[in-house]
């Protein structure tokens, strides 16, 4: 991805396109106004969020939900559900006409934008649309399981590879539009949309190949892998093959004096008066946003992989060492992650990465402040453990807990910081 030559230093990459930041970024805290993060040119909501209703607006701010929770026992105070009309003109089902704000506030999968926006991450998509065209022999005359089809690209790719039967199971009301583009697409006979929770499906046989793009912010946001662990289990054929198979999960020091002013200290002093308090608050939230790849400080570390043939539910609550040498004399303010994930059982590797140091993608990279600035020296190194586990009250947030040890020339910092993704 092109950089603004005139770029400041700071963990934010320039904005190219819309200098707005997304009014709502799931998994982390809203970065407004002029701030350097927003990605080149990309719709401000973004496609992990749920979509904002316009009116009426609920008093807390929404869940990063999946349609899946909105399915089940209500959480917390809901607008009341809508009333369902019980002899629907189809038409007006596909055309969504049923749905009011509050609807797909509490299904944002439901509406069209958030699809939009995945499907227009090029990076993403045509990584799966590579390791599944150009990996025919993995898809020809299998049968394929598509895990949250959403519109149906995933499956339209697998039929166009020659699989014998796709099927393509979504929970969210995009599951009606995916029907009416298989038919168009004259895909009828091949694909079967299943509108479904993924727990809840039955299918008629085992499945050769199961595809699924499941990565929420820092990975494992979310947790619709759970969905698609279930699906291996209860429906992969011995030997059978997932699209992805490999996910990793990275970490690195960044020097990003700039933005923490704006973004944290920033409450130290609003027009005289004193909101420290709420400071405390803002360290706790990572960001979600776009980070210079110039300013990382450190060689990354990974510090976590998964194999998704064997991955298990309870993997996904772990704690892992890390250690970074850092690379320049410089300040760090912050550790960021990001993520992987590969594709390797296809003829040729192929890999989606969400680093700083490679083109933008949706998922961006997630800053966690840290209250005290490292100051580093040229081959230091940075010891630490990164706890990472589903909040105990909404699993789909995530608690993360980070320790570093850094005994540098300048300084030394021995601290645990506790962050929630929600
Ligand atoms: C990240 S989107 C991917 C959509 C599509 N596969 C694509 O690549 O553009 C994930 C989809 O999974 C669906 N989903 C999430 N949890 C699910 C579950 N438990 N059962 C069925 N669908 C689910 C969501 O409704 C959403 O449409």
């Amino acid at each position: 991805m092109k950089q603004n030559q005139n770029q400041k230093k700071g963990n934010q990459k320039q904005n190219q396109g819309q200098q707005k930041r997304p009014p709502q970024q799931k998994g982390g805290q809203q970065a407004q106004g002029q701030a350097k993060g927003t990605a080149q040119g990309q719709n401000p909501a973004s496609p992990r969020s749920p979509a904002q209703p316009k009116s009426p607006t609920p008093a807390s701010p929404p869940r990063a939900q999946s349609p899946a929770d909105a399915m089940q026992v209500d959480p917390a105070p809901q607008p009341a559900p809508p009333q369902k009309q019980p002899d629907q003109n189809p038409e007006d089902k596909l055309l969504q006409k049923d749905k009011t704000s509050s609807d797909y506030y509490w299904n944002s999968y439901a509406h069209f934008s958030i699809h939009e926006q995945m499907l227009k991450d090029r990076v993403r998509t045509n990584a799966y649309k590579r390791s599944i065209m150009e990996n025919a022999h993995l898809i020809k005359n299998k049968v394929v399981l598509d895990v949250g089809c959403g519109t149906g690209i995933l499956s339209l790719f697998a039929a166009k590879a020659g699989a014998a039967h796709v099927y393509a199971v979504d929970c969210s009301d995009i599951a009606i539009q995916a029907q009416q583009i298989v038919i168009d697409n004259g895909f009828k006979d091949k694909i079967t949309v299943i509108h479904s929770k993924m727990e809840d499906v039955t299918l008629p046989c085992k499945v050769d190949v199961i595809l699924s793009e499941w990565m929420g912010y820092f990975l494992l946001y979310e947790s619709m892998l759970n969905t698609v662990i279930y699906a291996r289990d209860r429906f992969l054929a011995p030997g059978g093959v997932i699209l992805p198979d490999k996910a990793s999960l990275y970490i690195a020091t960044v020097e990003d004096a700039e933005y923490k002013a704006k973004k944290i200290e920033f409450w130290d002093n609003v027009y005289g008066f004193n909101m420290g308090c709420i400071k405390k608050v803002a360290y706790i939230e990572p960001i979600v946003d776009t980070v210079n790849g110039e300013c990382l400080n450190s060689l990354p570390c990974r510090f976590f992989t998964i194999d998704l043939n064997t991955v298990k539910e309870s993997d996904l609550s772990f704690t892992a060492p890390f250690q970074l040498k850092a690379t320049r004399t410089d300040f760090a303010h912050a550790l960021i992650a990001w993520f992987d994930v590969d594709f390797s059982r296809v003829h040729k590797p192929l890999s989606l990465t969400t680093s700083p140091k490679a083109p933008y993608t949706h998922w961006k990279q997630t800053v966690f402040y840290l209250e005290d600035v490292l100051i580093l020296s040229e081959g230091d190194t940075i010891s630490g453990t990164i706890d990472v586990r589903p909040n105990q009250k909404n699993p789909r947030d995530l608690d993360i807990k980070i320790n570093v040890d850094y005994e540098g020339k300048w300084n030394e910092v021995h601290k645990t910081q506790e962050y929630l993704l929600r």
